[in-house]
C-alpha cells in the first residue's frame, strides 16, 4: 500500500481576485503533490475557497443577487486558474458545499456537547473597520493611530470555543515535536504568541460564532447564530479530506494566517480526538499527536520593494503577467527565488535574467549543445562510456551525488537550495565541455572513446534534470525527456526506479528548444499592457466603503474658524526613515511653509512638486520625526485606500481662500 500524502494550501477569499501570492502558495503545494507521487506515495491535493462573511454579504445586497450566486459567480475565478496553470488538484472545496456545512455543524453540536464550545455574552471593543474583536492592545495600538473613531463597545451572545483549555498540550506539541510548524523560526513566534517569555495563561477562549452576519453556516438548533470564520474555514481540510488519507502530511499556510493554523486549527483537533480520561493538564498522548498535521508550512510574502503588495498601492502582480513567460517558467522562478518561510522582492526584472540565465542559457543551452553533438557525432545513438579521465570522473561522482542532494533538500521543502545545487551541477558541466572539448576529440578517431564518455556524461546529467525538475516545470522537462528519445511521460516515473547510470533505451531526438531567451524591453511592454488592462477591469467584489461614521453637526462659526487655503508645492523630498512622511515646502501666496504629509506610500516626491493642494493654514504648528511641520494637507480616502490629494484647479492662486 502506498503511503498517504494529504497536502493543502489555504482556502481563499472569494472577495478578491487571484494574485501572485495565492498563485505562489498553490503552486508550491502542486510542486510537492507531484515530487510526492514520484516518491510513489499516494497523494491527494486540496485547495478551494472560503466563501462566507460579511462582505460578500454586503457587496450581494448592493448588486441585488443573493450572496450564494454571488459566489457561484466568483469562485470559479480560482478554480478555473488552477486548472488553466495545469495544477494537479485532486479536489476543490467551497465553503458553501452542503458536505462541508454538514461536517461543521456535527463537529460543533459534537464539542458542544464534550463542553469544549459554551455559551456566553461577550463584552468588548470592536473594530468597524475589522470586523472584529480587539484585545485590549490592539485598541490602545489603534487609539495611538488615531482611529479610537473605529472602535465601538459591543456585547453579544456568542459561542466559545474553550481554548484556553488546551494551552497545556499546545505548547507541549510545540516543545516535543518542533516539526509541527516550519521553519524553525516560525515555531518561535507561534510559541512566543501562545506562552511569551513562558508565561502561561495567555490563551484565551475564541468567539466562534456571530449573531450580527447571516451568510454563514448557521450555528444547528440556535440559528440566529453563525459559525465565525475559523471554525468553518479551517474545518474544510476535514470535511474535505478522502478517505484514508487523515492526518496531513504538509499544510501550506501564509505567515500572516500562521496563528491561525498553529494554534487553533490543532485544538480544536484535539478537542475532536480527546477521549474520555485524557487528562488536559498532563501529557499529550501520542494517539492525538497522530491525528494532527505533521507540518504546517509557513511562508513568507512576495512584495514590491520592501512594502507589501496591496491594492490601494496598485502593485499586486496578477498571475496573468507572471504567466505571460509560460506556466513552467513562473513555476520555476516562484520556487527558484524564494526561500521558504522568509519574504521576498519581487521585480520584473529579477524573474526575466533569472529565466534567461538558467532556463534560455543554463539547461536551455546545455541541452541544446549536448544533444545536437550525439547526433551530429554519434548520428543520435547514446554510445556505453568505457574510457574515464580524472575530468570525467570527477562530473561522474558529482553526477552521482546530486540526485541524493536534490532529493534531500526536497525533503525538508527546500527547493529554493534543491534548484540552486542542481543548476551548480550544471554549470559545472558547462566548464566541463570547455576543459573536454568534445569539437576537438571528434576531430580524431583516435579519441572515439573519449568523446563517447562526454557524451554519455552529459546525456546521463541532462536525464537526471529532467526527472528531478520535472515537479517543478513538468511541460518544460517532458519536452527535454522527449529530446533525449524517452519514452512516456517524465512524471510517471518513481524515483525509486530511477537509475542514474542507466542504459539509453534509444536514440535522441532533435533538441526542442526549451525556452526562448526573453527580450526584456520586448516583454516589459507587452507586461505592462496587461497590467492595465487587469486594472481596468473590474472588480470581482466591489469593497464596501470603509469609512467612520457621520460626525456630530457643528455650527457656521466652527467650521469658519479652519482657516483653508490653496497651496503650491515647490519642494518635495521624502523624510529619511519614516515610512509615511513626505517634507514639502508650499506656496501659500503670503508665504512658503514646510508641511509634513504622510502620503508617500501614494505619491512620489518628483510628481508632487508643481501640484495645487488645499491647506489647512491655520493648523498650529507641530513637530514630526524632529521636523516641524505648519499646516496640513487635505486628503480623500476611506479607511482601506490610498490617499488622494484634493486638487484646486490650475487657474487657483496660491492663498486664494477655500470656502
Ligand atoms: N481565507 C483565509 C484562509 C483560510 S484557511 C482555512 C485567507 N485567505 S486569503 O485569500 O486572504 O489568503 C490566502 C493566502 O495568500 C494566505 O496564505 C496569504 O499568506 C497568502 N498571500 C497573500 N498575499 C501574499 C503575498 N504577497 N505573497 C505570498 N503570499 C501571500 O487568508
Amino acid at each position: 500500500m502506498p503511503k498517504p500524502f494529504y497536502i493543502t494550501t489555504p482556502i481563499y477569499y472569494v472577495n478578491d481576485k487571484p494574485h501572485i501570492g495565492h498563485t505562489y502558495t498553490t503552486v508550491l503545494a502542486d510542486v510537492l503533490a507531484r515530487h510526492h507521487r514520484m516518491l510513489g506515495e499516494d497523494v491527494y491535493f486540496l485547495t478551494g475557497t472560503d466563501e462566507h462573511g460579511q462582505k460578500i454579504e454586503k457587496t450581494a445586497a448592493t448588486r441585488g443577487i443573493t450572496p450564494q450566486q454571488l459566489v457561484d459567480e466568483v469562485a470559479p475565478n480560482f478554480e478555473n486558474l488552477w486548472k488553466h496553470m495545469g495544477l494537479t488538484v485532486d479536489y476543490f472545496v467551497r465553503t458553501t458545499h452542503a458536505q462541508h456545512k454538514a461536517t461543521v455543524q456535527a463537529r460543533f453540536l459534537e464539542l458542544l456537547a464534550k463542553g469544549d464550545i459554551y455559551k456566553a455574552t461577550y463584552k468588548g471593543l470592536y473594530s468597524v473597520s475589522d470586523e472584529a474583536y480587539v484585545t485590549e492592545i490592539q485598541a490602545k495600538e489603534m487609539q495611538a493611530q488615531g482611529l479610537a473613531h473605529q472602535l465601538v463597545e459591543l456585547e453579544e451572545e456568542s459561542y466559545f470555543f474553550r481554548l484556553s483549555s488546551y494551552e497545556n498540550w499546545l505548547i507541549q506539541l510545540y516543545e516535543r515535536y518542533p516539526d509541527f510548524v516550519q521553519p524553525g523560526f516560525r515555531l518561535n513566534e507561534v510559541k512566543q504568541f501562545v506562552s511569551p517569555g513562558g508565561e502561561r495563561g495567555n490563551l484565551q477562549d475564541l468567539s466562534i460564532s456571530r449573531t450580527s452576519i447571516t451568510w454563514g453556516i448557521p450555528v444547528p438548533n440556535d440559528e440566529k447564530h453563525v459559525v465565525y470564520v475559523w471554525f468553518d474555514a479551517l474545518l474544510n481540510y476535514l470535511s474535505a479530506c478522502k478517505d484514508g488519507h487523515w492526518p496531513p502530511q504538509v499544510q501550506l499556510v501564509g505567515k500572516d494566517i500562521l496563528r491561525f493554523h498553529a494554534i487553533y486549527w490543532p485544538a480544536f483537533l484535539m478537542a475532536m480526538f480527546r477521549e474520555a480520561g485524557d487528562d488536559l493538564n498532563g501529557e499529550l498522548p501520542a494517539r492525538i499527536r497522530k491525528q494532527l498535521p505533521e507540518t504546517i508550512l509557513a511562508h513568507g510574502w512576495w512584495l514590491m520593494g520592501d512594502t507589501k503588495m496591496s491594492k490601494s498601492l496598485g502593485n499586486i502582480v496578477r498571475p496573468k503577467e507572471l504567466l505571460y513567460f509560460g506556466t513552467d517558467a513562473a513555476r520555476f522562478f516562484l520556487l527558484r527565488d524564494m526561500q521558504v518561510g522568509h519574504d521576498r522582492a519581487f521585480s520584473f526584472d529579477a524573474f526575466m535574467d533569472r529565466l534567461n540565465a538558467d532556463l534560455a542559457n543554463g539547461l536551455g543551452n546545455l541541452a541544446a549543445r549536448s544533444i545536437s553533438m550525439l547526433q551530429r557525432y554519434r548520428a543520435g545513438v547514446v554510445p556505453t562510456p568505457i574510457a574515464f579521465d580524472e575530468v570525467d570522473l570527477e562530473v561522474q561522482s558529482y553526477l552521482s551525488r546530486v540526485a541524493p542532494e536534490y532529493l534531500k533538500k526536497a525533503e525538508a521543502h527546500d527547493f529554493n537550495g534543491a534548484l540552486e545545487g542542481l543548476w551548480a551541477f550544471l554549470r559545472h558541466l558547462d566548464g566541463y565541455i570547455v576543459k573536454a572539448e568534445p569539437w576537438k576529440l571528434a576531430k580524431d578517431e583516435a579519441n572515439a572513446a573519449k568523446l563517447d564518455t562526454v557524451l554519455v556524461l552529459l546525456y546521463r546529467a541532462l536525464r537526471l534534470a529532467a526527472v528531478l525538475a520535472a515537479p517543478v516545470m513538468p511541460e518544460l522537462c517532458q519536452k527535454l525527456w522527449e529530446s533525449l528519445g524517452l519514452p512516456g511521460a517524465v512524471s510517471d516515473l518513481r524515483y525509486a526506479d530511477f537509475d542514474v547510470q542507466g542504459l539509453a533505451p534509444g536514440p535522441v531526438s532533435d533538441p526542442k528548444p526549451l525556452f526562448a531567451r526573453i527580450d526584456k524591453d520586448l516583454a516589459m511592454t507587452e507586461i505592462e499592457a496587461i497590467k492595465i488592462a487587469e486594472m481596468g477591469a473590474a472588480p470581482v467584489v466591489e469593497q464596501p466603503l470603509d469609512v467612520p461614521p457621520l460626525k456630530e453637526n457643528i455650527d457656521y462659526d466652527t467650521f469658519a474658524k479652519t482657516d483653508l487655503r490653496v497651496g503650491l508645492i515647490l519642494e518635495a523630498e521624502e523624510v529619511p526613515k519614516s515610512k509615511k512622511l513626505i517634507k514639502m515646502k508650499v506656496d501659500l501666496g503670503f508665504e512658503q511653509r514646510t508641511i509634513l504629509g504622510g502620503i508617500k506610500e501614494a505619491y512620489a516626491p518628483a510628481d508632487l512638486v508643481g501640484r495645487r493642494v488645499v491647506v489647512v493654514a491655520n493648523l498650529a504648528p507641530r513637530a514630526m520625526m524632529g521636523i516641524e511641520s505648519h499646516g496640513m494637507l487635505l486628503c480623500a480616502s476611506d479607511n482601506a485606500s490610498k490617499p488622494y490629494l484634493i486638487a484646486p484647479p490650475e487657474d487657483a492662486k496660491p492663498g486664494f481662500n477655500v470656502r
